[in-house]
């Protein structure tokens, strides 16, 4: 089992990854001086696949689990769901010392980890993801809500787990398009933090498209390295974390302008960082051979690298990416790759630059 530390201090924790950790769910919560009761946090999709396993772990180690299910999907991830939760909570008379556990993607560890936050003041939760964008991302760092009809991810707080357990088995039942999504994520850290990681992801692609057992260990494990690590610096976004969104300004407005349902996250800003990667290469020294090997790279995980967009869209798309949240006094700053293996956050960028980049992923539609 590998294991890697997220430290924050009295809110450190371990992120432990291997495959076949669900059946060890329980072991590893009495570890946590937790009470004895929880509620297990899970969507329709997951609760059929690996509920089971995760409630009979429990069981063994001793403790009384109230199982809750959602929805699957994005449009979990609300105010009612975390309502329903709550009442859900309360009958069963969960007290300050009972526990949360999540078990799914980004939407059931989003919503599961902003009940958690809010539930008594706060209740310990323990994170299970089962997608690879989950455990390589969402899981790690605290960052917990739900959407609103405003926008996404527009109320929350954040909120460590006190446990990440990263089962890479869970994956055997992952479709082959969220597996795909989920590689965007890990692409990124190569791009921002280490070129090493992109290096042999750009060698392994074709054993890890297989889902090969140690490539995907490695992978997992460095990703969460590379998050625990910035997060550790800096846990509510001062600074450095801002890394993180390399792509996303240019991604979450895809994704809005296209209203959440041709794109998955990472589809989108595996766009975003092809285009990102173009204005790194205007403006802060990327040299065009490394652009070139990032938009490879992308194609070669079977990702989107460009999209279709009339003159009209491209100006809602401009005006998303405005509403994003990363916008600071009406200022969009981006985060730019000075070369594979590095970021910059902050950046100004002037809007031919983002026209320029946008005509690289997105050549302009006449219209007729
Ligand atoms: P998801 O949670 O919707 O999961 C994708 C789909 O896969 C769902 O249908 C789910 O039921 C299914 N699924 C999950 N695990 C499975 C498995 N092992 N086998 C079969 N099916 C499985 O989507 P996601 O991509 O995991 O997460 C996206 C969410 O994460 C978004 O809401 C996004 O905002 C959020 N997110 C949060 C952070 C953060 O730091 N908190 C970071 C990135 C993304
Ligand atoms: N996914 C970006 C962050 O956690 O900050």
């Amino acid at each position: 089992m590998r294991s890697v530390k997220v430290s924050l201090g009295t809110r450190s924790y371990d992120i432990k990854i291997a495959a076949g950790l669900l059946a060890k769910l329980g072991a590893e919560c009495a570890t946590l001086d937790l009470g004895q009761k929880c509620a297990l946090i899970t969507d329709t999709n997951v609760a059929a696949l690996h509920a089971k396993s995760a409630l009979a772990s429990l069981k063994r180690a001793g403790f009384e689990t109230v199982l809750i299910t959602v929805p699957a999907g994005e449009t979990a991830k609300r105010l009612k769901q975390v309502e329903s939760c709550f009442n859900q909570l309360a009958a069963h008379r969960l007290e300050r010392k009972s526990f949360i556990i999540a078990l799914g993607g980004g939407v059931v560890g989003d919503l599961a980890g902003f009940v958690a936050a809010s539930y008594l003041r706060g209740i310990p939760f323990v994170q299970v993801p089962t997608t690879l964008l989950a455990q390589v991302d969402s899981s790690v760092g605290g960052k917990t809500g739900v959407n609103l009809a405003a926008g996404k991810n527009l109320v929350g707080a954040f909120y460590q787990p006190r446990l990440v357990l990263c089962d890479l088995a869970t994956f055997r039942t992952l479709p082959e398009r969220e597996f795909r999504a989920g590689l965007a994520e890990v692409i990124k850290y190569g791009i921002i933090h280490d070129s090493d990681l992109f290096a042999r992801l750009e060698r392994d692609m074709a054993k890890i498209l297989r889902r090969d057992a140690a490539s995907l260990a490695h992978i997992v494990a460095r990703s969460c390295e590379i998050k625990a690590d910035i997060v550790s610096q800096d846990e509510t976004e001062g600074g450095l974390r801002a890394v993180l969104n390399f792509g996303h300004t240019i991604g979450h407005a895809i994704e809005a302008i296209t209203a959440y349902g041709r794109y998955l996250h990472g589809e989108a800003i595996s766009i975003g960082q092809v285009a990102a990667a173009h204005l790194s290469a205007e403006l802060s020294g990327l040299p065009a051979v490394e652009c070139e090997r990032i938009r490879a790279l992308f194609g070669a995980a079977g990702l989107p690298v460009g999209l279709k967009l009339s003159s009209a869209q491209r100006t809602k798309l401009l005006a998303a990416m405005t509403l994003d949240k990363k916008v600071s006094a009406g200022e969009i700053k981006f985060v730019l790759a000075p070369r594979i293996g590095k970021a910059v956050w902050g950046q100004r960028v002037p809007s031919a630059a983002v026209h320029r980049a946008l005509d690289a992923v997105s050549p302009l539609k006449t219209e007729h």
